[in-house]
């Protein structure tokens, strides 16, 4: 897989707290290894309650925190195309994938997957929701999503043997 382009779409409930920080930190990790022109990154919400709005504030700040802007982002809800599009749709929990896997109602060909399961950092681990909580959730969720997204691209980018 290493010199193809893979096309990575993160997911979680709202996309506006940990999808956006994923597709930010992700991008960031690419930039930094130079693979960001071989893949294509993307998130969205199984929900549609934020549709349009930019990244909750709290996760504009984790990112910011860490030298990372996602301030451009804008919500947007996973759509039947996705599953056309994407090769891999990575949720944060096991809600977003049971969600994701029956809105794909025309069985398009993504895998969809736990990303710290895909990323080998934790099986069945799920990166919580901070939404409700303080900032310590969404540093923790920060924590989790950047070994995660060092953990895909090692997978996806490995040295063929
Ligand atoms: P997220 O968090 O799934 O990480 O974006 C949430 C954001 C908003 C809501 C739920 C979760 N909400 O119910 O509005």
């Amino acid at each position: 897989m290493s010199n193809c382009i893979s096309s990575v779409l993160f997911i979680c409930l709202g996309n506006i707290c940990r999808s956006p920080l994923a597709e930010g930190v992700f991008r960031n990790e690419a930039k930094k290894r130079g693979l960001e022109d071989r893949l294509i990154i993307d998130s969205a919400g199984t929900g549609g309650w934020h549709v349009g709005n930019p990244p909750d504030r709290r996760s504009i700040q984790t990112a910011a925190n860490h030298g990372i802007d996602i301030n451009d982002q804008s919500c947007r809800r996973l759509a039947t195309s996705d599953f056309h599009q994407f090769n891999l749709i990575l949720g944060m929990d096991h809600s977003n994938i049971i969600d994701a896997r029956s809105a794909n109602d025309e069985s398009g060909p993504a895998q969809i997957l736990l990303f710290t399961q895909f990323a080998g950092t934790g099986e069945n681990l799920e990166i919580p929701d901070p939404y409700y909580g303080g900032p310590e959730g969404f540093e923790n969720a920060y924590r989790m999503i950047k070994l995660a997204s060092i953990g895909t691209l090692d997978r996806l980018f490995a040295p063929q043997g």
